[in-house]
């Protein structure tokens, strides 16, 4: 059960293992980290340092090949697809740096939404 002192986000020992056909990449390798209700938290490092791994699996897009991650108290390492897309949408939200909402060229080769399109996507 979840209260107030429970970590927002609870990881222990996350590892993900990228396997290619040449290559096997330890992206994150024994991750622990804790983060409380109202904590404001920035991720910094080099590139290929496995900041956009370790947020990927934060937000349920990907799941971690090891380890345990406790969101509000629940064990979601191991969730499936589909149980991860209903978490997600109860309980995440993100704000890319792309925003991935409209494809503005797509808008203007159809003539549609034109003045949208100039705020959007950019
Ligand atoms: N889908 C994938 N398949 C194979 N390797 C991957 C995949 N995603 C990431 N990697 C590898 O995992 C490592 C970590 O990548 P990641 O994108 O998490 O780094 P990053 O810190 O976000 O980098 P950047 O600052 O350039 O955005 C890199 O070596 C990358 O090549
Ligand atoms: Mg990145």
């Amino acid at each position: 059960m979840s209260n107030d002192r429970t970590p927002l986000i609870q990881l222990q020992g996350i590892r993900k293992i990228f396997y290619t056909e040449e290559l096997e990449t330890h992206a994150l390798s024994d991750i622990d980290l804790q983060i409380r209700r109202g904590e404001y938290v920035s991720i910094a490092g080099p590139s290929g340092g496995g900041k956009t791994t370790l947020l990927s699996i934060l937000g349920l897009l990907d799941a971690p090949s090891e380890g345990e991650y406790l969101l509000d108290g629940e064990s979601v390492a191991t969730l499936s697809a589909s149980e991860r897309a209903r978490v997600r949408n109860r309980q995440i939200g993100f704000v890319f740096q792309a925003f991935n909402l409209i494809r503005p060229h797509g808008l203007r080769k159809r003539g549609a939404a034109l003045d949208l399109s100039r705020h959007v996507g950019r």
